[in-house]
């Protein structure tokens, strides 16, 4: 259905600031929702796409993977989930899909009921919509159970730990390493894992120990320490003897070269197992260490939306972290925001009032 009811951030062509006008109004085709935006949220991906046309799959392109707002037309077979005037967050797949219905970059954006979930009215919209596409890497990185190839040649990681539940506690203790706590993928992958009953040691800068912590990590390291691989490894290694249990490996949200090389020489000392990394893993690792990279853009997020966020989000056990930066209202802001995102942030989520 043509319609001028629309409007998006378009990108034209890589390099280029995005162009606020009109788009076809997107319809709701079986399992997907409409949603009118309140607000959506950028992530670096995004400042990605923008400048090499990562992932762009049809010109011109609208993209953005984090909205919340109000259903506004339910699909076929989504069922009794929701219903149109519910208030939602959801993860928009343009990544996959490529079509420009599907990017969060609009007035109105197409996203599968698979991947959203209600949002309690105590929790505003520029709050909310901090949580989806950091919830769906995060998931990805701790809850792959096979390593595959999501992308040619790029193994994926699998710390197949449990997903996150309201009740359940795991005994013994599984000790993962989280580096980047204080980031949104970060801190996410602290939530799920604390409520999923791992024991977590984070790492960021001292300025956000209180974040990791809210975020349920059991103890948390500055980077900027000279000591801290050292400091990590003792804790790790105190951890598995006090808490009993095992030693499952390193999510390194962050992935750089010094976090490559700090995260293996914490592995090698720690004897073995799995690196899970946000960007493509070190070619070179010590005996015992598998490595590979998360790919957040499959099914594994999608029991966690259906069973457990909108419980969760209710009972104040998922936080909406860390906090939105609120960058402007209006389309336009989203241009902002890629750039401000260019910057760099630290322990917060950019994010733009609709
Ligand atoms: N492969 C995938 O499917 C996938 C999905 C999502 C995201 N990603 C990638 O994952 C990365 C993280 O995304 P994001 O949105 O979570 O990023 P973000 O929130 O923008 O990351 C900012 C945070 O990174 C932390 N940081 C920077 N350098 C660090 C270091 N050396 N050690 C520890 N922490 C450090 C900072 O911590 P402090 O301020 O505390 O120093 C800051 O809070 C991005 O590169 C993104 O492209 C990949």
């Amino acid at each position: 259905m043509a319609s001028n009811l629309n409007r998006a951030a378009w990108l034209h062509k890589a390099g280029t600031p995005l162009e606020v006008g009109e788009a076809p109004m997107p319809t709701a085709g079986p399992n997907e929702l409409v949603i009118r935006n309140a607000a959506v949220a950028i992530n670096p991906l995004d400042c990605h796409m923008q400048s090499a046309s990562v992932f762009v799959q049809q010109w011109p392109s609208i993209f953005g993977c984090d909205v919340a707002g109000v259903v506004h037309e339910v699909g076929s077979d989504v069922h009794e989930r929701f219903k149109v005037g519910d208030r939602v967050i959801g993860h928009a797949i343009n990544l996959t899909s490529g079509r420009p219905q599907d990017g969060a970059f609009a007035l109105y954006t197409t996203i599968p009921a698979s991947k959203a979930a209600i949002l309690p009215s105590s929790i505003p919209f520029t709050t909310g919509v901090v949580v989806p596409f950091a919830l769906e890497a995060a998931v990805c990185a701790l809850s792959v159970k096979q390593p595959g190839t999501a992308l040619p040649n790029v193994p994926t990681p699998a710390l197949g730990l449990p997903y996150p539940s309201l009740t359940t506690t795991t005994t013994p203790k599984k000790t993962l390493i989280i580096y980047g706590g204080s980031s949104s993928v970060g801190s996410m992958a602290t939530q799920l894992a604390t409520a999923a009953g791992i024991h977590v040691l984070a790492i960021a800068s001292a300025r956000n120990f209180d974040l990791c912590r809210a975020c349920g990590a059991a103890a948390v390291f500055d980077y900027h320490d000279a000591s801290f691989v050292d400091d990590v490894v003792q804790a790790a290694t105190t951890a598995v003897e006090v808490e009993g249990g095992e030693f499952v490996g390193i999510f390194d949200a962050v992935s750089t070269p010094e976090t490559y090389a700090n995260g293996l020489a914490m592995l090698e000392r720690l004897g073995g197992s799995h690196l899970a990394c946000v960007h493509p893993p070190p070619e070179e690792v010590p005996e015992g260490v598998k490595a590979g990279m998360i790919f957040a853009v499959d099914e594994v997020a999608t029991p966690v939306w259906r069973d457990y966020v909108t419980d969760a989000l209710a009972a104040g056990r998922l936080k909406c972290l860390p906090s939105p930066l609120v960058v402007g209202k209006g389309l336009e802001f989203v241009q902002v925001a890629l750039e401000k995102c260019v910057e760099g942030v630290s322990a917060a989520k950019l994010v733009v009032e609709l």
